[in-house]
């Protein structure tokens, strides 16, 4: 037989293996995996003596091309799924948002267009519900056969986002019929509010004080009920962008009952601190998201939740804005800094540095949590998140040893500055291939727009039963 391509003499590391073998590519799959696999008709043959052979990462978590406070953000998907594949990530979960009163296929067609000719890797969407009070229920089920299998809920953002805990529980009625998954964004946002007004009324509008009106017990409260309403609705629930060891516990306690309840935290929690907003004069600008940035203790907590499989997945909530004319909305009024910070690119080597480089856990375990976990329960397991015959070439070369000191000054995302500025990372991956093609070759981007596809996912109870 014929390979396009064979990778051979590297270490093959999936989420519950790690082992020498040859990797062979044919038509954009994976055609075979064994030891001295015959090169004499494959077109190219690299060596990966001394790497590790990892699948492509997933990042179920991105706001490319996004609307938001007035602007939109930095990267589409052209720049941001080059930026990702540049780090490792071979696939995006990006949000197509229903705004209210609108129909959710108004919201798929918007963002197919924006994808469409544009992304250098595949892609998929979850649908952001914002309103359930027109047919939007039952256009849920309409989605969900077309491909688009999860959808998130906002219990923050008042009069924009969020919906009332009886939409949030019809919603969730409607996934534990139709197999889909409610991803939350848990924050209690009408407490946050009024904190917020009170805040502003004392003069307190510096970007430190975004963090100091969303407290820990707000993410906690949110992270419970949803869990409630989830529980009694019979449905899985997945926490988006778990923040703080308060919500971890409530996670915890949920999946030590049995309940059907995930949860992925961020590389921004795991690394940076409400310290960060000792930044001088307004740069502390670039770490206005949410759930906020905490008190540095919460970090180790969110490691060990990893280690533990209290938190399943790693995302970035990759939601860039400029520095200059984006972020300084907010010069006067920290409730105008567009939310979110820029992160696609460095998610697999920060995890891979603080996590297997740093002796916390197993590079199978990384593998799981930027990888295979996201694949299963967004319904693209086996077909993507593994290293198997027959799954898609989605694979990454990874240099276990090589070092990086992240910066903007160097990085591919259309963003004027970095979240982990000077940050230094251990794990690099080299060679990065989508569907069998090389997309990123070191520092060479050989993607081309628009060969990246849409994804029409399968649902969570397809895939976890
Ligand atoms: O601040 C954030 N996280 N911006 C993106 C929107 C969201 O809530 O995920
Ligand atoms: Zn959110
Ligand atoms: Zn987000």
């Amino acid at each position: 037989m014929g390979f396009d391509t064979i990778i051979r003499n590297g270490t093959v590391v999936t989420a519950v293996d790690t082992y020498a073998a040859d990797v062979a590519i044919a038509n954009g799959k994976i055609a075979a995996i064994g030891k001295d696999l015959p090169a004499q008709n494959a077109s190219a043959v690299i060596d990966a003596a001394g790497k590790l052979v990892i699948p492509g990462g997933i990042d179920v978590h991105t706001h490319l091309d996004m609307p938001f406070g007035g602007t939109t953000s930095a990267d589409d998907f052209e720049t941001g799924t080059r930026a990702a594949a540049f780090g490792g990530t071979t696939t995006l979960i990006d949000f197509a948002i229903q705004f209210k009163g609108q129909a959710l296929r108004q919201a798929f067609d918007t963002w197919m267009k924006k994808a469409s000719g544009k992304a250098v890797c595949d892609y998929a969407f979850h649908c952001i519900v914002t309103d359930v009070s027109g047919g939007q229920l039952s256009e849920m089920n309409d989605l969900v056969a077309e491909g688009i299998t999860s959808f998130k809920l906002f219990m923050a953002y008042p009069g924009v986002f969020m919906l009332d805990d009886g939409s949030i529980f019809k919603a969730l009625q409607t996934t534990s019929k139709n197999g889909g998954m409610v991803c939350m964004h848990a924050e209690n946002g009408s407490a946050i509010d009024v904190i917020v007004q009170q805040a502003l009324a004392e003069g307190k509008k510096a970007p430190k004080y975004h963090a100091l009106t969303r407290p820990t017990t707000a993410e906690a409260e949110a992270t419970a009920r949803a869990i409630a309403l989830a529980e009694m609705a019979g449905a899985p629930i997945y926490i988006v962008h778990l923040s703080c060891n308060d919500a971890l516990e409530k996670v915890r306690e949920a999946r030590d009952r049995g309940l059907p309840v995930y949860a992925e935290t961020c590389p921004q929690y795991l690394y940076l601190s409400i310290e960060n907003f000792d930044a001088p004069g307004f740069e502390g600008a670039k770490y206005v998201f949410t759930p906020p940035l905490r008190e540095k203790w919460h970090q180790e907590k969110l490691w060990n939740g990893l280690k533990r499989d209290h938190l399943q997945v790693v995302s970035t909530d990759h939601c860039p804005f400029c520095f200059k004319e984006q972020k300084e909305l907010g010069k006067d009024d920290f409730t105008k800094i567009p939310n979110g910070g820029p992160g696609v690119e460095h998610r697999m080597s920060l995890i891979f540095s603080g996590g297997v480089a740093g002796g916390r856990f197993s590079a199978n375990r990384f593998v799981e949590l930027v990888s295979t976990t996201p694949a299963k329960l967004f319904g693209l397991y086996p077909r993507k998140g593994t290293i198997a015959v027959g799954s898609d070439a989605d694979l990454v070369i990874f240099d276990p040893r090589r070092k990086h000191t992240i910066s903007a000054k160097t990085h591919h995302m259309r963003v004027d500055y970095s979240m982990f500025e000077g940050i230094g990372v251990t794990g690099m991956p080299d060679i990065v291939f989508s569907r069998g093609r090389v997309v990123v070759e070191g520092e060479k981007s050989l993607g081309r727009p628009g060969q990246g596809e849409f994804l029409r996912r399968g649902t969570y109870a397809q895939v976890n039963g």
